[in-house]
């Protein structure tokens, strides 16, 4: 590790001399005195002086946006980073970097997530930090954040935006989102009218912040937590609160004692960590998404997850966290439970606790410091809310290379079942007549969505959480099984199968269902198969054109050439290690 606040591999390629401060990352003018004598002369044109400048500098990435109100507390964020850096003898510098919302980002965030990395890396290279602090919250920008901070190994602490608060609905509780597929489902079902949709519509979102529930925000929140690369104690505070600026300003003041250290993200993204993490992913009720965002972070560090181990782990690890969508609280609550600490505490003879955190203690001290009461949200190990295997791997010849479900927020009836295939060739398809009264459909079906998955929308749209056809949806039915090469947010709960590996844009078996053909998922025996014999797929499959993927230019271009599948974690090829040895879990 270095010493100086820089590190050998960020500086892979680059000529620079190793420096701290200002002096560092050089612009290459062919004389380093000169770029730095002109780099001061315009930084001090903003008014700094030498004292300022002589400072262990941290970088802040400033990811406001208008159209992301999930960080809509950024300024007050900052204001409290910056806050901290001084109070530690810093001198905070933020810079914008793109930002994401899930609502306001087409074809999808996920499209989006790798070029937010790449700007990260390279604004984090290209700039003279001593260590930076990345603060994120809607569901792709942490995963981004530290894909590119992992591959450009400065110091770094991830801090989230946190979650909003919740509000009510004619007496009931309610936040984004679980609760709004939920009143969104109901209207479809005709139990409340075009003008009671329009007032849930104002009160789901009590505030600013990211999704209330245990959505792929909060999830990559815990996660952030649970890796040591977030302050203890930093995941849970909602985006308002006093307790999420506080929060804030110890991030700033750790920045500067990191960098001093260079406490670079290797020696805290380990093998052990990405393990606690997979644990805590699965012991929260975690989105399925945070299954592709930890395989694409680990990526960067040179480690694969094995999705079968991964599946052994799960069903070892309980569901202990009682919120929506496999329970029935909110991250506000988990916060005056205790936090992430209380889920930690509980899940101790599973963690590695050896593991290091960027405070310079280990996980387990920082377990141990946090003081214990009794609440009612983070279940006890020995009884939990679900008893294990809360997200499933599955495999068989409808997904070669897997694909996952998550049980703890379906239908137990489902996880047995076979049913006949009701077949929609894509999105387009499935908006034109999933609610077409002539549908040939059944509750006992199973509801089929090809071409989602991370090249065929492109970017793997959230669409695997195929809406209940309105006429089954009129009679009641609330849950089918439903299959698909795409994501569902992690605030939506139902029998649905994602992720299927290979997808069908890229002939996997999931092009060649049809209309009629049976299909059997035993979860206990972690089987998805379509039950149609070998030659009349090998039949179907000369018969099968792809339908051309190709773009001129851009970065759309870059997308489709480079994008790796789900079991990758959607990764660009070009940005992953070259050769990957290391396993987890083990
Ligand atoms: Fe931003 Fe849910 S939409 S966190």
């Amino acid at each position: 590790m270095a010493t100086d606040g820089s590190s050998d591999k960020r500086h892979d390629n680059h000529d620079e001399v190793r420096r701290t401060g200002l002096n560092q990352g050089l612009v290459n003018y062919g004389d380093a005195g000169f770029s730095l004598f002109l780099r001061k002369a315009f930084i001090k044109g903003a008014g700094y002086s030498d004292d300022a400048l002589n400072r262990t500098i941290v970088g802040i990435a400033n990811t406001g946006s208008g159209y992301n109100p999930c960080h809509g507390n950024m300024a007050q964020l900052i204001e409290a980073v910056k806050r901290g850096v001084m109070l530690e003898g810093g001198l905070p510098i933020e810079f914008p970097t793109i930002s994401i919302a899930e609502s306001f980002s087409t074809p999808t965030s996920m499209y989006l997530r790798n070029l937010m990395s790449m700007d990260t890396e390279e604004m984090i290279r290209a700039q003279p930090m001593d260590s930076v602090v990345l603060i994120g919250g809607c569901d792709k920008t942490v995963p981004a954040q530290l894909m590119g901070a992992a591959s450009a190994n400065l110091p770094m602490l991830e801090l989230v935006t946190g979650a909003m608060l919740t509000s009510g609905h004619r007496g009931v509780r309610v936040g984004a989102c679980t609760d709004c597929r939920r009143y969104w489902g109901m209207y479809r079902g005709q139990e409340i009218d075009e003008q009671e949709i329009e007032e849930v519509n104002a009160k789901l979102v009590g505030s600013v912040g990211t999704c209330s529930v245990m959505g792929t925000a909060s999830t990559m929140a815990c996660i952030s937590e649970a890796l040591g690369i977030a302050l203890p104690g930093s995941a849970s505070p909602p985006a308002v609160t006093a307790d999420r600026m506080r929060v804030a300003e110890a991030t700033g003041r750790q920045a500067v004692i990191n960098a001093r250290a260079g406490v670079t993200p290797d020696s805290i993204l380990t093998e052990k960590a990405f393990e606690n993490a997979l644990r805590v992913l699965l012991a929260i009720g975690g989105s399925t998404n945070g299954i592709i965002h930890l395989t694409a972070i680990a990526g960067r560090m040179g480690i694969d997850i094995d999705l079968a181990a991964f599946d052994r782990m799960s069903r070892e690890t309980p569901v202990l966290v009682d919120l929506k969508p496999s329970g029935q609280h909110y991250m506000e609550d988990l916060h005056r439970a205790g936090g992430l600490s209380t889920v930690l505490r509980e899940l101790k003879p599973l963690l590695h606790l050896d593991a290091m955190t960027v405070t310079g203690r280990t996980l387990g001290e920082e377990i141990d410091a946090v003081p214990v009461f009794d609440q009612q949200v983070v279940h006890r190990f020995d009884s939990p809310l679900y008893p294990a295997g809360g997200i499933a791997f599955v495999r068989g010849n409808l997904a070669p290379d897997g694909a996952i479900i998550k049980q703890s927020a379906a239908d137990a009836r489902l996880m047995e079942h076979e049913g006949r295939a009701v077949v929609f060739e894509d999105a387009e398809d499935m908006a034109a007549r999933i609610d077409d009264p002539e549908l040939d459909v059944t509750a006992e079906d199973v509801l089929v969505l090809k071409r989602i998955g991370p090249v065929g929308a492109p970017g793997m749209p959230e669409a695997g959480y195929l809406p209940i056809p309105r006429k089954l949806a009129r009679q009641g039915v609330r849950d089918m099984l439903r299959i698909s090469d795409g994501r569902m947010s992690g605030t939506a709960a139902g029998s649905i199968v994602l992720h299927v590996t290979p997808e069908a844009a890229l002939g996997g078996p999931l092009a060649l269902v049809e209309n009629g053909d049976r299909i059997r998922l035993s979860v206990s025996e972690r089987r998805l198969e379509l039950l149609v014999d070998d030659a009349e797929l090998a039949r179907r499959r000369e018969g099968w054109r792809p339908v051309a993927l190709t773009a001129e230019r851009g970065y759309r271009k870059l997308f489709l050439e480079q994008i790796t599948q789900a079991d990758q974690g959607c990764d660009f090829t070009f940005l992953r290690p070259p050769n990957i040895q290391r396993r987890v879990p083990k």
